[in-house]
Parts: C-alpha cells; sequence; structure tokens
C-alpha cells in the first residue's frame, strides 16, 4: 500500500498560548481577519479577548459567530457572503469542529465558484486553487479538524452529510490552549472526547493504517484512557485539558491519513436523519461496531485494551481484545454517554435501519473496515446497538 504522511500545520501548544495570535497572523501577512467563532465564545468573553489580540496588531478584524452545530449549507453560503463582502484575506477559527470546519469551508468558497457541495468529495469538483490562510484554536478536544485536510458540511435538503477534502485545506497553524476549558460542560467534553476516542480506534484498526498513523493513534487512545475522565470530573484540571488538546490533535492527524470506517460511516447516516451531535453517535456506536469487527484485527484490539488501561495478562488473543470492548462500554458509562441508539430516538423499524445502512455504504468509509459488511451486516449492527 502507498501511504503519504506530513504535517503541514504548526503547532503551538500549552497555557497561555492563544497570545501568540498576533505574531502568528502577521507572519502570514494579514491585513484584514475574518473570526469565526462559535457563539459561545462571546459569552464567555472569549471572542472579545481574540479580537483585542488582532486589533493589538493593527490588523482589521470582522467576527462572524452564526455557527450552528454540523455546520449546514445555508450557514456556510451565509458565512462565505460576509467574507466576500469584507474582503478577509486570512480566517481565524475560534471553537469547536464546527466553527473550524465552517472556516475551512469559507476558505473554499474564497477561492472556488459555486457553492460547497460543489465539492463534495468523491462526487464534486477538486479543489485547485489555494484557500485563505487560516488559524484554527480549537475550544474542544474531539474533532481534530484543525489537524485535518477536510471538513464536513450537512445538506438537511438531502439528509446527508458530506466531506470536502483537499491537500491546502490543512489550517495554517493550530493553538492548542487548554485555559477555555473550564468554561464546557461536563457532557460536551464527554462525547468530544468520545469523538476523538473513536478517531484514534477506527484509525488503529482501519485497513489504511501505518506505522505512523499507529504511533499517533495508540497514544491518543491512551491519553483519553487516561484523562477524558479527569477532565469530565473537573473542567478545570488544565492538565486533563492539555493532554486532551494533544489526543484530539494526535487523533485526528492519524485518521486524516490512516482513515475512520464504520462507527463514522454508521454516525453519518445517523446525523442526516436525527441532529444528533456528531460524538454522541460515534461514542455510543464505537463498543458495537468493536465487537463486529473485533475478529479483524485481534491484536491491535488488544492493544487498545492495553493502552486503555486493562491488564490482559494470563488472557487469549480473543479475551484480551475483548477487553478493549470493555474498556469503551465503562468510558461511556462513566462519562454518561448513552449505552444504545434508542436512547437517540433511533427505532427499531426495518426500513429505516436499511436506509441507515445504504447512506452507511454510501459515504465509502465501509472499505476501510477490518470486517467487511454488508447491508444486511450494517442493519444487523445498528439493530444490535438499539
Ligand atoms: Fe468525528
Amino acid at each position: 500500500m502507498i501511504a503519504e504522511f506530513q504535517i503541514p500545520t504548526k503547532i503551538i501548544s500549552g497555557s497561555g498560548s492563544t497570545a501568540k495570535l498576533g505574531g502568528e497572523l502577521r507572519l502570514l501577512g494579514a491585513t484584514n481577519v475574518l473570526l469565526v467563532a462559535d457563539p459561545a465564545m462571546e459569552t464567555i468573553g472569549l471572542q472579545d479577548k481574540v479580537v483585542k489580540l488582532i486589533e493589538a496588531e493593527n490588523i482589521k478584524v470582522t467576527v462572524f459567530n452564526e455557527i450552528e452545530p454540523d455546520p449546514t449549507v445555508q450557514v456556510v453560503q451565509r458565512a462565505s457572503e460576509v467574507q466576500k463582502t469584507v474582503k478577509a484575506d486570512v480566517l481565524v477559527a475560534l471553537g469547536g469542529g464546527s466553527a473550524i470546519d465552517t472556516a475551512k469551508a469559507i476558505s473554499v468558497l474564497a477561492t472556488h465558484p459555486g457553492k460547497i457541495q460543489d465539492y463534495a468529495a468523491g462526487v464534486g469538483s477538486a479543489l485547485v486553487n489555494p484557500l485563505l490562510p487560516l488559524v484554527a484554536i480549537p475550544t474542544t478536544a474531539g474533532t481534530g479538524s484543525e489537524a485535518t485536510s477536510m471538513m464536513v458540511v450537512i445538506d438537511m435538503e438531502t439528509k446527508t452529510k458530506f466531506a470536502v477534502r483537499g491537500a491546502d485545506v490543512y489550517p495554517n497553524v493550530a493553538i492548542l490552549d487548554p485555559d477555555p476549558f473550564f468554561n464546557l460542560p461536563p457532557f460536551v467534553i464527554a462525547y468530544t472526547g468520545l469523538d476523538a476516542l473513536t478517531h484514534a480506534i477506527e484509525t488503529y484498526t482501519s485497513n489504511k493504517a501505518t506505522e505512523i498513523t499507529d504511533a499517533f493513534a495508540l497514544r491518543a487512545i491512551s491519553l483519553i484512557g487516561q484523562y477524558l475522565p479527569a477532565l469530565v470530573a473537573d473542567p478545570g484540571n488544565l492538565e486533563a485539558a492539555d493532554k486532551m488538546l494533544f489526543a484530539a490533535n494526535l487523533a485526528g492527524t492519524a485518521f486524516d491519513r490512516g482513515k475512520l470506517h464504520l462507527v463514522h460511516g454508521m454516525s453519518h447516516a445517523l446525523g442526516g436523519y436525527f441532529r444528533i451531535a456528531h460524538g454522541i453517535a460515534n461514542g455510543t456506536l464505537l463498543p458495537f461496531v468493536m465487537q463486529y469487527t473485533l475478529i479483524g484485527k485481534l491484536e491491535k484490539y488488544r492493544n487498545v485494551a492495553i493502552a486503555m488501561g486493562k491488564n490482559v495478562n494470563g488472557m487469549d488473543l480473543y479475551e484480551a481484545a475483548q477487553q478493549a470492548v470493555v474498556a469503551v462500554k465503562e468510558l461511556n458509562a462513566n462519562v454518561r454517554i448513552p449505552s444504545g441508539i434508542g436512547e437517540l430516538g433511533v427505532a427499531d423499524d426495518e426500513a429505516l435501519l436499511e436506509a441507515l445502512a445504504n447512506k452507511t455504504v454510501a459515504t465509502g468509509l465501509v472499505n476501510n473496515t477490518p470486517r467487511k459488511a454488508s447491508i444486511k451486516d450494517l442493519v444487523g449492527i445498528f439493530r444490535s446497538a438499539l
């Protein structure tokens, strides 16, 4: 298998690192910035703080903060019109994956004609022009969008989530500052953290994994197993926030190259039908997909169990691998992730489950799974997860 790996994004980390933003914008030649911020950032005063950091460099700044969880094509269109009106030359994203993905979509439409859905991966046109520079400041430890060459947008008309990819989509700079985390509700920390864990476990067990993505993914699994419960228990735990930001970044770096498989395929299908937070859908589905795919990667699942703190001494390979499923179920219970998708409103309806299975196949992610899955198998996994 031919594989490529590079990290084009400069990473600045540590408590207080947001203060480096102005200098980085200068290095990027910014004169006119569009700050794409989650609306919660205004409430907690972080939006203002970042605006002041930008203005202190004598750089003009406009704020767009009509961000919704899971960016829709409509929000992307509105945001893009703002960028075109103010003629911003650099973008700063402040928030979770939705803010960062919206900023990425704005940067695509700044240099490409048409609508964002025209560039849907696999079916639309390729990105051929250089994009606007982007500085990403993630305020959740989940999507790892600051580390990836893709964005996910939802088209509510067709009930479809689609990705847009391109080599120039990687942010130029990612600032991993744990300071704002004390403001996050524990349940947001829980489900965004489960998104990162899903990235890491899926990539580690994917058919496209390499030695390099394995190293990043396994370290992310270990950090999440160790620090996610501590951060959920106390969002003000700076060490745990710092480690979780690294974990999400490592997992994002890994999955961008090593590829996701069934959990994201299934959760993207679910997300088209039900407005469920991405991380909740992933975290809920994760142990069921692990159970199904276990026999395809026994040794790797054993390593996942060990990375998550399970003692597998004296167990045979299958038993040890099974401990990975146990570890994820225990983590889910500890941080209050639902134990089944029935709790998310999914009914045991054959037509619905088949439609979800077909949507899962359409994501293309099933090709990366360590155990092949037919439509019937996928319906079975959805049903087992009810
Ligand atoms: Fe994800």
